[in-house]
């Protein structure tokens, strides 16, 4: 069967330069790029504004429980061609790359309900194809018939200086000590979660960009699909 629209799957962990890749490549093949951790992050916000978390706790009930109130959906900014995501009908882009989003998220996504709820979500969102989508569990759970999936990977220390980097650039203050700290809590929450954990799915094609360019990861994954459209 010709399929022009593929999925594409791109797994990594944090900081690696998965969701660069993804928009680069849904750019370029004018697919629709989703970035699945911003809705982890998005429902750790709106767990953290209705006090859900309250001195580090989380209240997992509750979070479960406010569930159906939680209306996720990306909208794609004209300007910066990128889709933004929206809460319950508010742009939270900004707000869940805050710190204290990162330091609760990943124990947020390892709540079985909220992951249901999500990757349901995702699935619905990747029905036409013509889509790619960056996380932990898009060849394994989400997307496990994808076209393609990569997953991407860079030593902790580039991964720390790139994370450091875009905060200041931000304007966050934060020393680059805690922001490695926050990588190695994340990997080790995200690599050893009982729930969808993430793992390098054996048909996944890897890409160590520790000494690669943006433009030489683009190029690497564009060879690739490539290849696939072309075997269509
Ligand atoms: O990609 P990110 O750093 O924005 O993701 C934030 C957190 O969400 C990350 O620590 C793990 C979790 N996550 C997940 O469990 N599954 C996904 N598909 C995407 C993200």
């Amino acid at each position: 069967m010709l399929k022009d629209k593929l999925v594409i799957a791109i797994d990594g962990h944090s900081s690696c330069g998965k969701s660069t890749l993804a928009k680069a490549i849904a750019r370029k093949l004018d697919y629709v790029f989703i970035d699945s951790g911003a809705m982890y992050r998005a429902v750790t916000y709106y767990a953290l504004k209705n006090k859900m978390i309250v001195n580090d706790l989380i209240q997992i009930e509750k979070i479960i429980k406010s569930l159906p109130k939680i209306d996720l959906e990306f909208k794609l900014n004209r300007i910066t061609k990128t889709p933004e995501i929206f809460l319950n009908g508010k742009n939270i882009a900004d707000d869940i790359r805050k710190p204290e989003i990162a330091n609760f998220v990943s124990q947020v996504a390892e709540i079985k309900e909220v992951r249901q709820k999500l990757v349901s979500e995702q699935q619905k969102m990747g029905t036409n194809g013509g889509i790619v989508m960056d996380g932990r569990d898009i060849g394994s759970v989400v997307f496990p018939n994808a076209d393609l999936k990569f997953f991407v990977t860079a030593d902790i220390e580039t991964r720390t200086t790139r994370r450091f980097e875009e905060l200041q650039a931000k304007g966050v203050k934060i020393s680059i000590q805690e922001v490695q700290a926050n990588l190695l809590k994340r990997d080790q929450i995200d690599t050893t979660r009982i729930e969808s954990p993430l793992v390098k799915v054996h048909d996944a094609i890897t890409i160590d960009n520790s000494k690669l360019s943006r433009e030489e990861q683009l190029t690497i994954a564009l060879d690739y699909i490539d290849a696939i459209i072309s075997q269509n």
